[in-house]
């Protein structure tokens, strides 16, 4: 959601911050502008819709070494040129761009009105602009003018401010939003995510909350709100550049579904302990003393990443034999939770940066729970503001609906359960046994794959289908309720992810024959009552496709086709029947003609509540 990308330094600002703000497209926008400073003068391009038409209605660019962008998300105020950043002030001397919300906007925004600013947009950012305008033509430098705004305002805000008479820099703020510097040698980079500096740059300074930093080509300084001096480290943006290319793929989504297996290697390696049949998790080990007295885990999280917390519940529960639950985020925080020192709470996010899982261990934290985060983005929120955590090491995702992420959060939750079970009930051949199968997984993710054409078939019979079910049991009920969510993501179709047991009870009823069913078979303990809803189904004519193991005979009977599922140990189930489910929404989604990559309505990080 929103993305914001700045530059200073020798070359043309223009292509620089274009090029960022497409890096940050997958994040989601509706409209797209450019501050540059030329000649003391500052250039504005603002355009509706795509970047694609910002660069159209200005074919040249705008002059200038210095510049700010923004790719916007309408929250206040429609989708109109008006209300796209950069804003300026009334005077027209400084620009902004902003991420976030001002929650006390309008009260400002009278403030001023009684003054005799005229408002030309309805954005709160055209409030802050005008604050910081205001300070500016007091006297004050930009900096300081930033800091004062900001200490007037409550929400939230990742802002970057340029001066027109001041083109040298850039001054950006952290209030909640985040925002990360790029270095180099003579020009430095300013974004909303590390994604955008990785062409330029491996060099970064993560501002924190509260940080405003000033800069310049020379480099960074920054202050915290009371300006004090902050002694910022120098972080190494880990991806290389093209891991956040396409490559020979049509589209994100496809690449990111075909490196889960690589992505699966790359998040265990280092991490299993094939000798004790146990993990290791380093961010774990350091509070393990605290570990032993855990009576309890509560997963929490938003969207997929909930689905993956829910495996992690069910794995908690059933292998390492501890109370857990998966909680929304987004409820978990304004529930009053009742926190307490024998909980460990997991929040997870593919980018760390989802406002309602960030709200919810911010709650817990201050209540002094112990948290830990599962995140995919090193460095960010999540990652910064958890008493310790694990990267789960997939790679960029870029596609706004989250595959790889989801397989690899998930194989985090089976790393932590295995390890809590180890410490419990389960015994060292048990443990070498689940330990065997995380081995095999990669491979076994592979295999999966290789049965796109199946998927794809089924997903050309069916685009047309007005609503398809999804039904799973046990450890295979978030991963219904993953493929479901997939389908209406990308494909727009009214799905549902249901618990075999609960079809029955209501659902049942959208049943016509002809309809599609997806139904996780898996040979565990659920599949004998599998069974059962399969013959159900059967009885009022639905096409089934079952993810089955190959030498099922009995599920082959009941069922029109089969997504052969290979032996596998049942705690990994998880992550290969969601494949043909990821495989079957991009081709329904691509048969339809739909921007796969850019599902309209969302956005890949939702940093507003
Ligand atoms: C948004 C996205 C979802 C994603 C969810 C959680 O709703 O559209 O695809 O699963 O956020 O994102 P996170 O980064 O916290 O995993």
């Amino acid at each position: 959601m929103c993305g914001i990308m700045g530059y200073v330094g020798k070359e043309e600002a223009w292509p620089i911050v274009v090029g960022g703000l497409r890096r940050l497209e997958y994040r989601g926008y509706d409209s797209a502008g450019v501050v540059t400073v030329s000649r003391k003068r500052l250039r504005l391009a603002r355009s509706v819709g795509h970047l694609r038409a910002l660069e159209d209605s200005h074919p040249e660019g705008l002059p200038g070494t210095v510049g700010i962008g923004h790719t916007r998300w309408a929250t206040h105020g429609g989708v109109t040129q008006a209300n796209c950043h950069p804003h300026l002030d009334s005077a027209q001397r400084i620009a902004i761009v902003h991420n976030g919300i001002i929650d006390n906007v309008e009260a400002l925004r009278k403030e001023l009105v009684a003054q005799g600013v005229e408002f030309r947009s309805e954005t709160d950012t055209e409030v802050l602009a005008e604050l910081i305008g205001r300070e500016v033509a007091a006297g004050r430098g930009l900096r300081d003018a930033v800091l004062r705004a900001l200490r007037r305002i409550e929400g939230t805000a990742g802002i970057v401010a340029v001066d027109r008479n001041d083109p040298e820099r850039l001054v950006a703020a952290r209030i909640g939003s985040p925002v990360v510097i790029g270095l180099g040698d003579g020009a430095c980079w300013v974004a909303s995510d590390a994604l955008a500096l990785r062409p330029y740059t491996d060099r970064m300074v993560v501002l924190e909350d509260s940080e405003i930093a000033e800069i310049s080509p020379d480099g960074v300084r920054t202050v915290d709100l009371d300006e004090r001096d902050r002694d910022k480290r120098v972080e190494k943006i880990l991806h290389r550049p093209e891991e956040a290319e396409k490559g020979d793929y049509e589209h994100f989504m496809l690449k990111e579904i075909w490196e889960q297996p690589l992505a699966l290697d790359r998040s265990m390696r280092g991490r299993l302990d094939a000798g004790m049949g146990s993990s290791r998790l380093g961010g774990l080990e350091t509070h393990e003393q605290r570990l032993f007295d855990i009576r309890r885990v509560v997963f929490c999280a938003c969207g997929t990443s909930l689905y993956s917390a829910q495996v992690g519940a069910y794995l908690m529960n059933r292998y390492a034999r501890m109370p857990a639950t998966a909680e929304d985020a987004a409820e978990l925080a304004v529930q009053n939770p009742i926190v307490d020192r024998h909980t460990l709470y997991v929040a997870i996010s593919q980018s760390g940066e989802t406002a309602d899982t960030l709200g919810a261990l911010r709650e817990i934290r201050l209540r002094g729970g112990l948290v830990a985060g599962i995140t995919n983005v090193v460095g960010s929120s999540l990652a910064r503001e958890t008493d310790f955590g694990t990267y789960v090491h997939a790679g960029p995702e870029i596609s706004v609906c989250s595959t790889k992420a989801f397989t690899a959060q998930v194989l985090a939750t089976e790393l932590l359960s295995l390890r809590f079970a180890r410490m419990r009930d389960l015994g060292a051949n048990e443990g070498r046994a689940w330990v065997a199968a995380l081995e095999k997984l990669p491979a076994q993710t592979q295999g999966m794959l290789e049965q796109w054409q199946l998927c794809k078939q089924m997903a050309e019979r069916f685009q047309a289908a007005p609503y398809t079910m999804f039904i799973g049991r046990g450890i295979n009920v978030p991963v219904a309720s993953e493929g479901a969510l997939k389908l209406k993501e990308i494909a727009y179709v009214s799905a549902e992810g249901l618990s075999g047991g609960g079809m029955k009870h209501g659902p049942l009823a959208l049943i016509e024959p002809g309809l599609p069913v997806w139904a996780l078979v898996p040979p565990d303990e659920t599949r004998e009552r599998m069974l059962g809803n399969l013959r159900e189904l059967e009885a009022r004519g639905a096409y089934i496709i079952a993810v089955a193991a190959a030498d099922d005979t009995e599920v082959a009977e009941l069922v029109d086709t089969v997504v052969p599922l290979p032996p596998h140990h049942p705690t990994v189930s998880p992550m290969l029947t969601v494949v043909p489910l990821q495989l079957y929404a991009y081709y329904v989604a691509l048969a339809k003609g739909y921007d796969i990559d850019k599902p309209r309505n969302l956005a890949k990080s939702v940093t507003v509540m």
